[in-house]
């Protein structure tokens, strides 16, 4: 019984509590509503009630609790001395602001930007084809067998009937050509996709950029100065290049482009697998059977073409030693290329 008084005299202290300014606002609170309070005190003692009373006890400091904090909510509004209220006036207006971050470019966004950049100087446009291709311009047009192992489940992603995802840039050429009349110089950069399994040197999904070059009388000369320019200009004039005579069914002949690694500038290295060389692309004079595929006339007209990694590039040029870096998004990671 004795605790059932010291709620009533409690309560009646609360009622009678006259608050005229804040001081007096902030004294009720620790006095009662208060984390410290006489209420929650009141709180604490409801394991020392009888079972029977328990419930009675409970609802009666409910209530108190309740008195106390509308009459805590009144005066405060009446005193202005609400949190809101308070917040307003606290505004420090010297305090300097917050700053702007601003997002980044992806690397790989800036690699390929630059690529374009070279290319463009030297009179390359840009074009494009689709992700999603037939098997005529991604295959059958370029020249590769029916039975050539390229065409194989394990790197190609079929999707339906003759339709694939386009397994590297080489498509574009296709379609340009088949679009448009010589003089042609274009550069198509994009999304490739194989079936690989994603580890630090492979990824299902990466990027290349395709170079097409055909206008009457373009020799081999031309494709190698072109990409000499390219490595200069990319990589930095002590770069070498070297050109290793390689297979495509597209090109004939056909050459796999090198440079000098950039780490141990040809010294040998872990990157160069210390030969002092690292490839970087593929290219080739494009074979007349792909010019009268795409109907164009090979006694009239001759080109080159060349098709790179885009990661592969970002990787040299900045030292990434995981393509998986690329796709995270990791924070600490892009920061990295905040000021390009
Ligand atoms: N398409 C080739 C690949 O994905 C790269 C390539 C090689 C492109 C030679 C070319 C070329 O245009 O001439 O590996």
């Amino acid at each position: 019984m004795i605790m059932f008084e010291k709620v009533n005299k409690i309560t009646q202290e609360v009622q009678a509590f006259d608050i005229q300014n804040k001081e007096a606002l902030e004294q009720f609170r620790i006095a009662y509503t208060g984390r410290k309070g006489q209420i929650a005190d009141l709180f604490d003692d409801i394991k020392n009630i009888s079972p029977e009373q328990r419930k009675a006890y409970g609802h009666e400091v409910n209530r108190l609790k309740e008195l106390a904090l509308a009459k805590f909510a009144q005066m405060q509004d009446q005193l202005g001395a609400s949190s809101e209220g308070q917040r307003k006036l606290n505004i420090d207006f010297t305090l300097p602001p917050i700053p702007e971050t601003l997002g980044t470019r992806h690397p790989l966004t800036v690699v390929r930007e630059e690529i374009i950049r070279i290319f463009e100087r030297i009179g390359f446009n840009l074009s494009e084809g689709p992700e999603i291709e037939d098997d005529w311009h991604n295959f059958t047009a370029l020249n590769f067998p029916e039975n050539h192992p390229a065409r194989d489940m394990q790197d190609t992603f079929f999707v339906e009937g003759d339709m694939l995802l386009r397994t590297h840039t080489s498509s574009v050429q296709v379609r340009v050509m088949e679009n448009q009349k010589p003089p042609i110089r274009t550069l198509s950069p994009g999304r490739v996709f194989r079936n690989e399994a994603i580890s630090a040197r492979a990824h299902c999904v990466f990027h290349q950029v395709e170079g097409l070059f055909i206008d009457e009388n373009v020799s081999f000369a031309d494709l190698k100065q072109t990409l000499y320019y390219f490595v200069q200009e990319m990589f930095g004039p002590e770069t070498k290049i070297r050109f290793r005579p390689s297979f495509f069914p597209f090109t004939e002949p056909s050459a796999e482009i090198d440079i000098s690694c950039l780490i141990c500038k040809g010294a040998g290295c872990n990157i160069c697998k210390h030969s002092g060389w690292v490839e970087i692309g593929g290219s080739g004079m494009v074979d007349p059977e792909v010019l009268k595929n795409c109907g164009i006339d090979p006694e009239k007209y001759s080109g080159f073409a060349f098709g790179m990694g885009i990661e592969r590039i970002t990787m040299l040029k900045y030292q990434i030693k995981d393509l998986r870096l690329f796709t995270e998004n990791d924070i600490r990671f892009l920061r990295q290329f905040e000021s390009l």
